[in-house]
């Protein structure tokens, strides 16, 4: 069954579901890839940090074009405004196609203007490289500053959200903004599935953790991109329709109110060699 989609600005459907594919192997991200489009996902998301875009496309030559909606990023050291086209355009020839869905900046970076930035994803729309342009890992006040500056419009903020990160601010931020909120690390990467709350809600459905999880995020209008090695987990992250979380149940997970981020904590390591900065 296809999952249910939401508008961009562009008026492109996004699915809520995409496949996340950070930190999979060759071979492992092109099972995950082909299990989740086969479930009907029908959206898949990858970075050029991620060194898996090859895998994609050869796994993305076995579907039409047209039916996947298909997100990368460009890496943070990369946002000048050369670098961003010629990232592009690499990452076009690794997955096989000639435009992206979408294209993040995959996190802010201080040392180079936004504005750079931003002109060059402007320039991709114009050529049809990317048909929606979006920010990852951006906060409230570097949002609001990619909204004022940008020529084209910021469709995706893709952040840390599960029951232990909510960051409401920025969600509350990206609502006011017509801002898609794409949920990274969807599943706290497992470690949410000790919640109380969670383990608890999960026995009386008769449901996973991760199901519960992924379930609550959808109801809050927020986009999941869970990732797995497993085609059986695949699978069963995309069983998220057709029931409903009872609205106090559903309260019960907004209300854990714990701020436990398992990726974007505070202090960045600026020097890593994927994630850095240029100097
Ligand atoms: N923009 C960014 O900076 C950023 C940062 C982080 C993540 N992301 C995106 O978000 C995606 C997901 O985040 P993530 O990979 O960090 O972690 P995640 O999806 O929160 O968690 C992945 C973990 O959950 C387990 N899992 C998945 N489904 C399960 C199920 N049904 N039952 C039990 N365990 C399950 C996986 O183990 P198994 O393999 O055993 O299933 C894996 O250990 C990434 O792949 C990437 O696309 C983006």
């Amino acid at each position: 069954m296809a999952t249910p989609t939401t508008a961009l600005p562009s008026g492109d459907e996004l699915p809520m579901v995409g496949v996340g594919t950070w930190n999979l192997d060759d071979e492992t991200v092109g099972d995950s890839v082909r299990a989740g489009l086969d479930a009907g996902y029908g959206h898949v998301d990858t970075a050029e940090g991620y060194h898996n875009e090859a895998a994609i496309g050869d796994a993305l030559a076995d579907y039409e074009r047209e039916d996947v909606f298909l997100t990368s990023k460009v890496l943070p050291k990369h946002l000048g405004y050369e670098s961003v086209i010629a990232s592009c355009e690499a990452s076009l020839d690794r997955l096989g196609t000639d435009y992206l869905d979408l294209y993040l900046v995959h996190w802010p970076n201080p040392a180079i203007s936004l504005r750079e930035t931003l002109n060059a994803m402007a320039t991709l729309v114009d050529r049809g490289m990317v048909r929606n342009v979006g920010v990852s890992n951006f906060s409230a006040y570097q949002l609001s500053a990619a909204h004022h500056i940008s020529d084209v419009p910021i469709a995706v903020n893709q952040i840390e959200y599960h029951p232990w990160n909510t960051q409401h601010d920025v969600v509350e931020y990206c609502r006011e903004t017509n801002t898609v909120v794409e949920a990274a690390a969807p599943l706290g990467r497992t470690e949410v599935f000790e919640d109380p709350t969670i383990q608890a809600i999960a026995d009386e459905y008769d449901r996973s953790p991760a199901q519960v999880i992924l379930k609550w995020a959808v109801e809050n209008d927020v986009v999941v991109l869970p990732k797995s090695t497993s085609p059986d987990h695949v699978r069963a992250n995309a069983d998220l329709f057709g029931w409903d979380l009872d609205p106090e149940d559903h309260q019960r997970i907004d209300d854990i109110g714990r701020h436990q981020p398992v990726y974007d904590h505070p202090a960045r390591d600026w020097s890593s060699d994927t994630y850095g900065i240029s100097q």
